[in-house]
């Protein structure tokens, strides 16, 4: 199987594509949750496409099936991810991970396709050149997930839920400095 990462169009068969894939990977346990793919079409196009920062990329399988898509933005107070985990965090440890902090929002890998190294490669370009300070993320922590971000250098800030008796969820935070300083 050959693919290629490139920026996601927020219309057109690429875009309708991409949502295609996040529905199949979210439908998979642990979420299993075949209602998210209808959710996200409107946030990503009305709301979050047109924050801070927005980037999103899809990786293409023979040049024009979508196997893979990622996005992301700037998070900023009045967000509701950034306020909920904000409230979460002891204050210096919520200045130190979001203060300059790039989110990533959504990414999700056709589940035929997972496994591969789509997932990584995706992540990589979203990063490529940010200059916030760190990256930051929740994911279910019983999912595989965050095996594949602790390789790519996240590290565990807390546990919480998003909502009571909901499931519970790592946030995770990678420093984007490295290097720079
Ligand atoms: C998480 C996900 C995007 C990873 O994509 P991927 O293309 O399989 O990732 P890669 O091949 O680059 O890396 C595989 C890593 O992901 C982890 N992983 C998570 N789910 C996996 C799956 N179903 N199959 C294989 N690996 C999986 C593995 O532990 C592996 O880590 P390792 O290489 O350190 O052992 C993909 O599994 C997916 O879409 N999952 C469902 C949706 C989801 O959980 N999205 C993230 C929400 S924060």
């Amino acid at each position: 199987m050959t693919w290629q990462v490139q920026p996601l169009p927020t219309r057109g068969p690429l875009f309708e594509g991409a949502i295609a894939v996040y529905a199949e990977a979210f439908a998979e346990p642990p979420y299993s949750d075949p209602d998210r793919g209808k959710e996200i079409r409107k946030r990503l196009r009305d709301v979050h496409s047109l924050r801070r920062g927005f980037r999103a990329f899809v990786a293409i399988e023979d040049g024009k099936h979508v196997v893979g898509m990622t996005y992301g933005y700037c998070g900023a107070p009045g967000q509701w991810w950034h306020d909920t985990v904000a409230a979460e965090l002891p204050r210096a440890s919520a200045w130190a991970w979001l203060s300059r902090s790039y989110e990533l929002v959504e990414l999700a890998v056709e589940p035929r396709c997972q496994g591969q190294g789509i997932g990584s490669a995706l992540i990589e370009c979203l990063l490529h050149g940010r200059e916030e300070d760190t990256c930051v993320l929740s994911t279910r922590t019983d999912s595989r997930a965050h095996h594949l971000y602790q390789r790519l250098g996240f590290e565990i800030v807390t546990t919480m839920r998003f909502v009571r008796d909901g499931a519970a969820f790592y946030i995770m935070g990678k420093r984007l400095t490295a290097g720079r300083e």
